[in-house]
């Protein structure tokens, strides 16, 4: 892999002597932004691998959404098994709190896999660069409502486009995820098109029956005929076996990384499924934090906002078969365009 971020720094924490690593891809359009991810790993080299991708994948969730932020990401890597006490939890997060204050403001963090609102107190003890706290303590809390707020607005942008009309009614939709992210698509979309859900949580089956939803077991979910395929779950679901056993118009949802490499984007396009970018799709959470947190919007600046995902999406739909190329490579094409001011 070629050398393209700014800065690396992997460090022993001081107070736990767990390694964190923190990367800044880049912050040409301004501070980096990105979560801290607490997360097991085979290998402390693998947390650092996956800081180096996830936080160029926020310089690029970050240049499409229009925003004047970077790409960075912490990565606390936890060996296989270990299970931290409290104590442990917070002084791990502290060394990362220190790390992220070392760089005066230009890498802004916040939850992510593995973290929470409550975690980000607890680095704010350390620094201000933590964003994302809970409402009690003057933070704007999950950003779980805006990503889903997101992804409706791509949703319904990707189906004027490749359905002909977001009226979804009579439409079937199979939400993969029943998460933060997941539950609140489905509730909105519950109603008007026929709701298919899916979870690896058996206990999930009690939320979509509350909410009247059919369900689909986890390793069907993604072959199931369906309009719209909404991946809400884990990351590397679509690769070239998977795309092959899709049946369906549209894939759209929140899930990070869903592609096991860019050119499962080519397999998408040649079997006619029209796929959104996850780093388009996925970007209202990190929009209204810092366009609240940072930028000092209010609820409703900061929505309207994440709401303009969906003319992003129109707009690369309509790039992608003007160009007979696809919304990845549009997508990539708009990001390094304001990249380099052009
Ligand atoms: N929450 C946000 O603001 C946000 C922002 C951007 C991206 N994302 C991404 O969106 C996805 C969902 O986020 P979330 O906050 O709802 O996460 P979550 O942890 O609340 O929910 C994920 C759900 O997926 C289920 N799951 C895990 N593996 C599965 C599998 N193989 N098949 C079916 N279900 C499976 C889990 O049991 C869980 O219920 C994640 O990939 C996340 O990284 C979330």
């Amino acid at each position: 892999m070629a050398w393209e971020h700014q800065q690396l720094v992997v460090r022993r924490g001081e107070r736990t002597g767990l390694p964190v690593a923190v990367a800044i891809h880049s912050t040409v359009l301004g501070p980096a932004a990105g979560g801290c991810r607490l997360w097991q790993y085979p290998d402390w080299r693998a947390g650092v691998e996956d800081v180096l991708r996830l936080s160029k994948a926020m310089t690029y969730k970050c240049a499409v959404a229009g925003l004047s932020y970077g790409g960075g990401k912490t990565v606390i890597p936890l060996p296989a098994g270990r299970v931290l006490t409290t104590a442990e939890r917070e002084a791990v997060l502290e060394d990362a709190a220190d790390i992220v204050d070392s760089f005066g403001g230009a890498y802004l963090t916040g939850p992510d896999v593995g973290t929470s609102s409550a975690d980000m107190v607890v680095m704010r003890r350390r620094t201000p660069y933590a964003y994302c706290l809970p409402e009690s303590e003057g933070g704007t809390g999950s950003s779980s409502g805006p990503t889903a707020v997101g992804v409706l607005a791509a949703l319904r942008a990707a189906a004027r486009t490749v359905l002909g009309t977001d009226d979804l009614a009579g439409r079937r939709v199979v939400i993969s995820g029943l998460g933060s992210v997941g539950a609140i698509v489905a509730r909105s979309l519950a109603g008007g098109a026929e709701v298919v859900v899916s979870d690896v949580d058996d206990a999930k089956r009690r939320t979509a029956e509350e909410l009247d939803l059919s369900w689909v077991e986890p390793e069907k979910a993604l072959a199931t005929p369906a309009d719209i395929i909404v991946p809400a779950a884990v990351g590397g679901v679509l690769s070239p076996e998977t795309v092959a056993r899709l049946d369906c118009a549209l894939v759209v949802g929140p899930a990070n990384n869903q592609l096991t490499d860019d050119s499962v984007a080519g397999a998408l396009a040649g079997r006619g499924i029209v796929w959104v970018p996850d780093f388009v799709a996925s970007a209202g959470g990190v929009i209204y934090t810092l366009s609240r947190e940072s930028d000092r919007l209010d609820h409703d600046g900061a929505m309207a906002r994440v709401e303009r995902i969906g003319d992003t999406v129109g707009t690369l739909l309509a790039q992608a078969h003007a160009n007979r190329s696809t919304p990845l490579a549009e997508a990539i094409a708009l990001a390094d365009r304001r990249l380099s001011g052009s």
